[in-house]
Parts: structure tokens; C-alpha cells; sequence
């Protein structure tokens, strides 16, 4: 191992102690992340008191984490590498629906509940009813594809950051199965546009670049179905003010739709007349078959 590393060799010397990574991948990732790292800390002249800073942040970062709140997913969002990885690997443009990323509001264990249930919980708010059907790159309706589906209230809260109130009980969230014609379909309240969590490291960041916090109004998706890749997507509301400027960089032209809003007493998807107004939200979802 040489000594006396320059403020150029160093690199060099520190990629080779990764050669001996059974690996390749490891070793392949390691070299090319010193790289870059140090690169980074040449071109900008990192000095000692950034270092640390860094280094303060990252620790505050960790500690932000709870089961519930993963701030190190949300510093991948707003710094746009969970987007780029997504896009890496589904760049999109074909048939298949495009894929974004999966947020920090996913919770295992969630309700399942069988179409045309009303999953909004004890949440209040406008009235929604979604039709969804899942096919096939063919236009095959995809049966038994299992839909997760989750989204916030009306002003712009997800269950998990309401537990008090809602004594920890799900809300707005459901396992759905589509029907033999690839439906599914479910009631539940309008969500609206929020905040990502902004009063954590990642949010001091936010300010100091004086970015908005905002994402726009949506529906997020998780579908599975034998035989077929997995596909998280979300749903974006057209007419939202924030739709160009996602915080987190995850709006795809091809998810933008029209919430539609009806007024008092017209008859709803399911046949019921709602006596508010309320809206209505349609989508096809296409599945990509899994290569064998
Ligand atoms: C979400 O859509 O739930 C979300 C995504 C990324 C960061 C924060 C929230
Ligand atoms: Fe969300």
C-alpha cells in the first residue's frame, strides 16, 4: 500500500484496495462510487467544515428514521435518484404503463377490501370513485391481479401521519382483486395536494434551495399479478397547480388524468345518486409480461 498519497493519487490507491471483492457487482460499484466521490470533493474544493456538516446531516438523517417516516428514501426523492433508477430500468413511451416511484406512505398489512367498497376509513372529504381495469400488452383483461391502492385525505394527510386521530386504523388504503374482466373498482374521499415531510434534514435542504415542498394531487398503484412484472405507478390530478413542479420529480405526462367533478345528486359509478358533489377518476393499467 503506498504512502504519501497526492490529492490525486489517493483515488487510485483507495479503488484498489475494492479488487479483492469476490463480487464483481461490489467491486464494480465501489471503484466507480470513489470515483465519483472523489471527483466531487476535488472539483468543489469540499473543505473540513462542509465535511462535517455533511457528515451532521447524514447522522440527523438516520435518526429522522422511524418505521413510518424514512427520511433516507425522501433524500433519494427530492435529490431525484429514486426517479433515475425508475427510469433507468422502465425508461417507458410503450404500452405498458409507466412506473414512478412508491413514496414513503406504503404500509405492509393494509386492508383488503372487496370492489365497490368504500375504503376512505373514518375520513371525511369529497366523495371519489374510481374504475380501474388491469389488461394485458394484448388488451387482455388481467384477472386476479392484486391492487394496492393508497392515497392522502382531503387536505393533504395520509392515515399514518393521523394515528391519533384515527387511532391507528387504516384509511384511504386497500388491497383490491381485479374481477374476471380485469375491473376493480372502490369509493373513497378526493385526496388533495401536500407537503412532502419538510421539518427534517431533508426540508433544510428544500429551503435553502428555496424549493417548494409540494407534490400534486394523486393516487398511488402497486399492481401484481402472476406472470407479470409488478408495476408502481400513481395517478396524477391534470388540473392541479403543482403538476409541473413535483418536489419529488415523479409526474409522468402519461399518469396525468382528469379527476371529473360532478355536483349534488347525479347518479354515481355504482348506481348510487350521492346527494354532494363528488368525483370521478378512470384509468387502464398495462401490464408487462414477465420475461421468462
Ligand atoms: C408520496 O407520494 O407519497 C411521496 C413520495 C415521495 C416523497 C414523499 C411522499
Ligand atoms: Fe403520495
Amino acid at each position: 500500500m503506498p504512502i504519501d498519497p497526492t490529492a490525486t493519487s489517493i483515488t487510485e490507491v483507495v479503488q484498489k484496495t475494492f479488487e479483492g471483492a469476490e463480487d464483481e457487482r461490489v467491486k464494480e460499484l465501489f471503484i466507480r462510487l470513489v470515483q465519483h466521490l472523489h471527483d466531487f470533493t476535488r472539483e468543489v474544493r469540499l473543505t473540513g467544515e462542509e465535511w462535517f456538516k455533511a457528515v451532521d446531516f447524514l447522522e440527523r438523517v438516520g435518526k429522522t428514521c422511524t418505521p413510518t417516516r424514512q427520511e433516507y428514501v425522501l433524500l433519494s426523492d427530492i435529490l431525484g435518484v429514486s426517479v433515475l433508477v425508475d427510469l433507468i430500468h422502465r425508461p417507458g413511451g410503450g404500452s405498458v404503463t409507466d412506473s414512478t416511484l412508491l413514496g414513503p406512505f406504503y404500509v405492509e398489512g393494509r386492508p383488503k377490501a372487496e370492489n365497490g367498497s368504500d375504503i376512505s376509513g373514518e375520513v371525511t372529504g369529497t366523495p371519489m370513485f374510481f374504475n380501474g381495469r388491469v389488461l394485458d400488452s394484448d388488451g387482455i383483461p388481467v384477472a386476479g391481479a392484486r391492487v394496492d391502492t393508497w392515497h392522502s385525505d382531503g387536505e393533504g394527510s395520509y392515515d399514518v401521519q393521523m394515528q391519533d386521530r384515527l387511532h391507528g386504523e387504516p384509511a384511504m388504503r386497500a388491497l383490491l382483486t381485479t374481477d374476471h374482466d380485469g375491473r376493480f373498482w372502490f369509493r373513497s374521499v378526493s385526496p388533495r395536494y401536500y407537503p412532502v415531510p419538510d421539518d427534517g434534514p431533508c426540508g433544510e435542504i428544500l429551503r435553502a434551495a428555496n424549493r417548494s415542498p409540494m407534490r400534486p394531487e394523486h393516487l398511488h398503484f402497486w399492481l401484481h399479478a402472476e406472470g407479470f412484472e409488478p408495476l408502481i405507478t400513481m395517478l396524477v390530478r391534470g388540473d392541479d397547480p403543482y403538476v409541473e413542479r413535483d418536489a419529488v420529480f415523479g409526474v409522468r405526462r402519461s399518469l396525468v388524468v382528469d379527476f371529473v367533478r360532478h355536483p349534488a345528486g347525479e347518479t354515481a359509478p355504482d348506481g348510487t345518486r350521492v346527494d354532494e358533489p363528488f368525483q370521478t377518476v378512470e384509468r387502464t393499467f398495462v401490464l408487462a409480461r414477465k420475461e421468462r
